[in-house]
């Protein structure tokens, strides 16, 4: 499939020096008569060919420096090239975040959720496809009616994984899912229920005061891998920003499953929720960061031998 191509150059301010051609993944442009031009019928709209131009002599239409979006901090100009940031601070970063399960009831400011959901589109995508859309959920009392509709749906599902029948026919039907969630979630989510209704205790968002739901068109290339990857932006940013995040694996579970809490958030027919992200601020503070299983990458070294 053939994409527009939104490239721009300024004849007047392009010196030809190549650096545009040579980095284009696509053969969109070549050099003709010391200039660059727009030969190619096809294009990622990737927009390198614009960050290595020395003169700014390339545009693209429909898009605009990320820097231009934020409305709640001022990024730096330029390009951070690699090796001027501090991994150490990065590292450090990474290992803070962590899924937040007590949010105060404070809210988060619209312009917060915005940034979040701009910074988010930094991520890569698979053939730049950026077909990944966010849903707000800006307050408390929407998060609390998502949650609500999260819960009937697994409510309803109890009730189906408590009839023992129902279980044993499946499984010999080749089907052993609903065998396995009784085993492993049926008496949990009881108690998240019962929580909810009699102590009205969240256990589902932990009182999160927002959340942003993460999908993506089914057209795309690779529509999870880009969705994860633009929620991971979001994680991190969260808590450079002062906020708590955490991944609800249960709501993504619902909406694959219920038309109904689809229909809910006006969530259209080719689309598919990867996350369900719930924000606000930390009750407590932590006082250290993360700790993980040790991990022993495998190396394989080729040689002439052994290689493909
Ligand atoms: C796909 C996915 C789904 C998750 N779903 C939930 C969830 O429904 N509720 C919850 O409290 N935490 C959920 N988590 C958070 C994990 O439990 C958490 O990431 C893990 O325990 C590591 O802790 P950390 O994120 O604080 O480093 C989910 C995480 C992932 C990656």
């Amino acid at each position: 499939m053939k994409r527009p191509i939104h490239v721009v150059i300024d004849e007047s301010k392009c010196t030809g020096c190549g650096a545009c051609v040579a980095i284009c993944p696509h053969d969109t442009l070549t050099l003709a008569e010391g200039k660059a031009v727009v030969t190619g019928d096809d294009s990622l709209s990737c927009g390198h060919c614009l960050a290595v131009c020395p003169t700014e002599a390339i545009t693209l239409t429909d898009h605009r420096p990320m820097g231009q979006s934020y409305q709640t901090f001022a990024m730096p100009d330029g390009w951070l090239a690699p090796g001027a940031f501090e991994v150490d601070k990065l590292a450090w970063l990474m290992a803070s975040r962590r899924s937040c399960r007590h949010f105060t009831k404070d809210p988060v400011p619209m312009a917060v959720l915005e940034d979040l959901v701009h910074i988010a589109t930094t991520a890569p995508s698979g053939t730049n496809a950026q077909a990944w859309h966010f849903t707000l959920l800006p307050d408390r009392t929407s998060v609390k009616g998502f949650a609500k509709g999260v819960l009937s749906f697994f409510q309803q599902l109890n009730r189906l994984a408590r009839i023992a029948p129902l279980r044993g026919l499946l499984k010999l039907l080749g089907k052993p899912e609903l065998s396995r969630y009784h085993a492993d979630y049926h008496d949990r989510i009881e108690e998240g229920i019962a929580s909810w209704t009699t102590q009205h205790k969240d256990l589902l968002f932990h009182g999160a005061p927002a959340a942003i739901l993460v999908s993506c068109s089914q057209d795309a290339s690779c529509p999870a891998e880009d969705a994860l990857l633009a929620s991971n932006q979001i994680l991190l940013a969260a808590h450079a920003m002062g906020l708590g995040s955490c991944l609800i694996g249960f709501a993504v579970e619902a909406l694959a499953r219920d038309k109904q809490l689809r229909q809910r958030i006006s969530l259209p027919a080719n689309e598919t929720v990867y996350a369900v992200i719930a924000l606000g601020h930390p009750h407590e503070p932590y006082m250290r960061p993360s700790v993980r299983k040790p991990v022993t990458p495998r190396v394989i070294r080729m040689n002439e031998s052994n290689a493909f």
